[in-house]
């Protein structure tokens, strides 16, 4: 799948830890967006469609919840609950973000502004881009 779990640089340090990401060092795109899904109640369920064209690292700025990921064949669900963890996720996969804990913050890198046409938003219709 292509779907990469990367250690990110950690700093530790008795202030507190500090971590950091370099496009195109540690991810392997330009970053053009960014966006962070938080406050999200118990038991929703966020991001649940694939991307044509877009990359995008996840990282788990604070608290946890897990990222089913789909390549119409497979899937497989990556817990992240460290902020030095960042799950890369390469164009043309099925993803969604699910079991979020309390308080939780989801940021999202993106190689790609945000284009509404880049998003295949049923399953069916991911299923049916695959097949050309
Ligand atoms: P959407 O990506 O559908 O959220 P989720 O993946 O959690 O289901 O986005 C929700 C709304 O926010 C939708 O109306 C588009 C808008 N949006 C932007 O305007 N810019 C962005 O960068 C993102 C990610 C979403």
């Amino acid at each position: 799948m292509k779907v990469k779990l990367i250690n990110l640089p950690k700093l530790e340090d008795p202030r507190g830890n500090l971590s950091f990401i370099e496009e195109e060092n540690h991810i392997p795109f330009k970053i053009k967006r960014v966006y962070w899904i938080y406050d999200v109640p118990g038991g929703q369920v966020r991001g649940g469609h694939a991307f044509k064209k877009q990359q995008e690292l996840i990282v788990a700025l604070s608290g946890s919840f897990d990222v089913l990921v789909d390549d119409g064949e497979k899937n497989e669900i990556y817990s992240l609950n460290r902020s030095y963890y960042g799950l890369y996720l390469p164009a043309g996969l099925w993803r969604q973000i699910q079991n979020f804990s309390t308080n939780s913050v989801a940021m999202v890198l993106s190689s790609t502004f945000y284009n509404k046409n880049d998003y295949l938003h049923a399953y069916k219709e991911y299923l049916e881009w695959l097949k050309n």
